[in-house]
């Protein structure tokens, strides 16, 4: 079976840290994304992966190559023609979820389903369990389903009979017609190609599902287990968490490829650090902190509920909470980084500054005073 692994969005929620790197190699308990997504898609007997780029896709082919796990990789780039890139002048040039997947069309087979995947999504989904209901029911698109306590944020779904989807809704302000969501994970049959406009930027949750729900060929598969969408910050520090300490329940044991970690700091579970990091003496790290590669934490550091990108510095009596910091940056001695921060690649924070919360800073800005007002981007 082939897989379509969406990945050319632009990561708009994610932003400073996304202008820097596409989404997906964001890392998780310091792998990327989607290198945990190819790793189960193997683990289902996929042999083919079509990742579907376009914002930075010479990023992902150089992280990603030509196979991966014994799957082959191949790359689909949004195309929009000259024309209708003029017309749009004003607007992103890319296909949206439905022209993605309908440009990767000359890749897939024309007479086998195909997984088609939201590659922003960590789940342990079974994706045979889907692709079976899809073969058994005969369906012609098969979602898979989760449910969720804030229906505003997904596509909402109501299901007649158990399994066939009757109404599709996108991010619903009231009045959702369950607490079942669109997990962003598909099975299709290669007739549903044929109903996206080629080269043409088209939403399959808002152009295609609606239609095959009216047809009643759209099949519900409910999933449970680990799922987080990664669009906000506060998701990707949940993913992260979520994975440290599925990680940490099966393997028994911290994930630490690093060995400059003096006797007396601290880890507390669950954590990961990478190679060559180090921690001085005196630093409590965790729950829930990722450390990548290169990071050196200073004496009575306090970090948790964060991801440190590689090659960071965070200097003496540092305060780091709910907050991820982006690579070869430099936190001076004394700061205060409080909850929801998005800190930039490159940047520098003097000595003795307090972030407010949801504060962001873009890449290699230098910072030398407070930031009092929270959620403010500088
Ligand atoms: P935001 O800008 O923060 O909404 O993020 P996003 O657009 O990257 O993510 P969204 O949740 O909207 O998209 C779901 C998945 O589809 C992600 O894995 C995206 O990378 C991917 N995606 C979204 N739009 C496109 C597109 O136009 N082309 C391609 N190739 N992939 C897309």
């Amino acid at each position: 079976m082939k897989a379509v692994i969406l990945a050319g969005g632009f990561g708009t929620r994610l932003r400073p840290l996304s202008c820097t790197r596409p989404k997906l190699i964001f890392p998780i308990a310091n792998r990327p994304l989607l290198d945990l997504t190819l790793s189960r898609l193997a683990e289902h007997g996929v042999k083919e992966t079509i990742l579907a780029v376009n914002f930075m896709a010479d990023t992902l082919e150089h992280v990603f190559g030509s196979s991966r796990f014994g799957m082959k990789i191949h790359y689909s780039k949004d195309i929009i023609p000259n024309t209708q890139a003029q017309a749009k002048a004003c607007s992103p040039k890319s296909l949206g979820t439905g022209g993605a997947i309908k440009q990767a069309e000359n890749l897939l087979d024309d007479k086998e389903p195909f997984l088609a995947l939201n590659g922003d999504i960590l789940t342990n989904a079974n994706y045979s369990a889907i692709v079976e209901t899809h073969r058994k029911l005969e369906s012609l698109a098969t979602i898979a389903l989760r449910r969720v306590n804030n229906p505003s944020r997904y596509g909402m779904v109501r299901l007649q009979d158990g399994r066939y989807i009757s109404e599709f809704v996108e991010k619903p302000s009231s009045g959702a017609p369950s607490n079942l969501a669109n997990a962003g994970i598909y099975v299709f049959e290669p007739q549903v190609l044929k109903l996206i406009p080629k080269s043409q930027s088209c939403s399959i949750e808002r152009e295609i599902f609606p239609k095959l729900a009216r047809k009643r060929r759209l099949v519900g598969h409910e999933i449970r287990g680990l799922w987080v969408d990664v669009g906000k910050p506060s998701d990707y520090i949940k993913a992260n968490k979520l994975w440290l300490n599925t990680q940490s329940r099966v393997h028994q044991k911290p994930m630490i490829t690093g060995t400059g970690i003096e006797v007396s700091a601290k880890l507390k579970k669950a954590v990961a650090i990478g190679e060559d990091v180090k921690i001085k003496g005196g630093a409590i790290i965790g729950p829930n902190v990722s450390l990548g590669k290169k990071v050196c934490v200073g004496s009575g550091v306090k970090i948790r509920d964060s991801i440190i990108f590689p090659r960071t510095i965070i200097s003496d009596y540092s305060i780091v909470e709910g907050t991820v910091i982006g690579e070869a940056a430099v936190i001076g001695k004394r700061v205060r980084i409080r909850e929801g921060c998005l800190i930039g690649d490159n940047t520098i924070i003097h000595d003795n500054i307090t972030l407010a919360k949801d504060v962001k800073i873009c890449p290699s800005k230098e910072i030398f005073d407070n930031i009092v007002d929270s959620g403010c981007v500088i």
